[in-house]
């Protein structure tokens, strides 16, 4: 950054960047594990691009002490990882301690290169087991999470303070089972999120939360009723549609009408709420880009951002019929998503006026990053100026809510490491470090060089 007066984080807020279990650790089928559903779904013909998977994928199974030197190298103060269910309890069954090893090595590993290691226990990987029994739709697979996260605290609660039961519900239910863009998670798994909160916390020192993928949505034109009303019904599904249970222990009533007729009110039933809003520590946000919606098409734009394998699909906004997505006049990243850092301070903002601050819920953005056609330039780097301006405004973005007496506790670029982005398999990389997949080999982008200097001096 150019500003001649840098800007300072506070003291207290930490540094990091996140991973997820399946998109680096590969090893699919060693020490027990067994498939998850993203293992089944990739095996489907054209469900990912190139019909990539994750049986290899970083191997960061067998690098973990490479890649936390990175880490360290890096600078970054805290990691954010999954742990895989069916490694740890293959088909959901009872524990694997191979599998549970593994998770014991990185803690020590994070620890020893003094990195706060920030676990989340479900980043979409269902057993394909509990899958094939009925999945989330069924209730016991809530009980078998509690069973799963009950091993892996027991395994790791004297190392790890910070846990997270779900990574972005919305992808695990609307974007899955109603989009069919990802392995079938098929219904909303809040449930199992209040158990595991309700068990976890028995141990007092631990700070419990979820992570949520949030939204700004505004209209295209705020004088227009119909615009005003698309904004709503998104704001709704992506944020208050989680959020409203969680911190308030009810659904939004206008979604509930948006989804009438879905068969909604049959699956949430009496003392569901309760659960699933049993108090938490932490929210957990991940912001990549807002949504400008309105009532009626745009003219001379076509927009989708759906990998091209699953088009077309239907909507994942089943309260949306008739809602339709605008671009504005933005940079766009390779996802074709827009790159909007003012969107994160207005959300951060609003989260903490409506729900944080008055549940006394602490906030950290725990995803945020771009995709770009990286090249790797005739002298070995990456040179990548554009996620370089990217982690940069939205750093930016979080000091102005900062300014504007939000706490954040602290920012997880997504994503370490190029990696497998899901549909999109190989790829999309969203990774401050380059993977070469044919020879393994880390090559820290010009943006890991920019994030370590902004961590060294903890300012903008
Ligand atoms: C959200 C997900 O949590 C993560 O797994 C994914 O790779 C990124 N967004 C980028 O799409």
């Amino acid at each position: 950054m150019s500003s001649s007066t840098p800007r300072d984080f506070p003291a207290t807020f930490l540094f990091g960047a996140a991973t997820a279990a399946y998109q680096i650790e590969g090893a699919a089928h060693e020490d027990g594990r067994t498939d998850s559903i993203w293992d089944a779904f990739a095996r489907v013909p054209g469900a990912v691009v190139g019909q990539d998977n994750g049986d290899v994928a970083c191997d960061h199974y067998h690098r973990y002490p490479q890649d936390v030197q990175l880490m360290a190298d890096l600078g970054l103060q805290t990691y954010r990882f999954s742990t895989s269910w069916s490694r740890v309890c293959p088909d959901g069954g009872a524990p694997n301690q191979a599998g549970l090893d593994f998770y014991s090595r990185l803690v020590d590993e994070l620890l020893d290169h003094n990195i706060l290691p920030w676990l989340t226990l479900y980043h979409w990987d269902l057993p394909q087991a509990l899958e094939e029994k009925g999945g989330w739709p069924e209730r016991d697979t809530a009980y078998r999470f509690l069973d799963y996260a009950t091993a892996v605290h027991d395994r790791l609660g004297d190392r790890v303070s910070s846990w997270t039961t779900l990574n972005e519900p919305w992808c695990a239910s609307f974007l899955s089972y109603i989009g069919g863009e990802h392995a079938p998670g098929r219904q909303d798994p809040t449930a199992g999120h209040g158990l595991v909160i309700q068990e976890l916390r028995r141990d007092p020192e631990l700070s419990l939360g979820i992570t949520l993928n949030l939204t700004v949505a505004d209209p295209v034109d705020p004088t227009d009723a119909g615009d005003r009303d698309a904004a709503r019904r998104i704001d709704g599904q992506f944020n208050r549609f989680f959020l409203d249970p969680i911190f308030r222990g009810e659904y939004p009533a206008d979604v509930l009408e948006d989804v009438a007729g879905l068969g909604f009110e049959r699956v949430v039933q009496p003392g569901d709420l309760e659960i699933i809003s049993s108090p938490i520590d932490m929210l957990g946000v991940n912001y990549y880009h807002g949504e400008l919606v309105g009532a009626h098409p745009p003219v001379g734009q076509t927009m989708s951002t759906a990998a091209p394998s699953v088009r077309p699909k239907r909507s994942p906004f089943p309260a949306a019929e008739g809602v339709h997505w605008h671009l504005r006049d933005l940079p766009l990243t390779a996802m074709q998503w827009e790159v909007q850092p003012e969107g994160l301070t207005r959300l951060l903002v609003r989260i903490q006026e409506e729900y944080a601050g008055p549940a006394g819920v602490q906030l950290a953005v725990t995803e945020n990053g771009a995709a770009y056609n990286d090249v790797v330039a005739p002298d070995g780097a990456v040179h990548d100026a554009e996620r370089v301006e990217f982690l940069e405004a939205h750093l930016a973005a979080i000091l102005d809510a900062i300014d504007q007496g939000v706490p954040v506790r602290g920012y997880f670029y997504w994503s370490l490491m190029d990696n497998f982005e899901w549909a999109w398999g190989y790829d999309k990389r969203f990774g401050i470090v380059r993977v070469d997949y044919d020879t393994q080999e880390r090559t820290p982008k010009d943006s890991a060089i920019a994030y370590t200097r902004i961590i060294a001096g903890r300012a903008l």
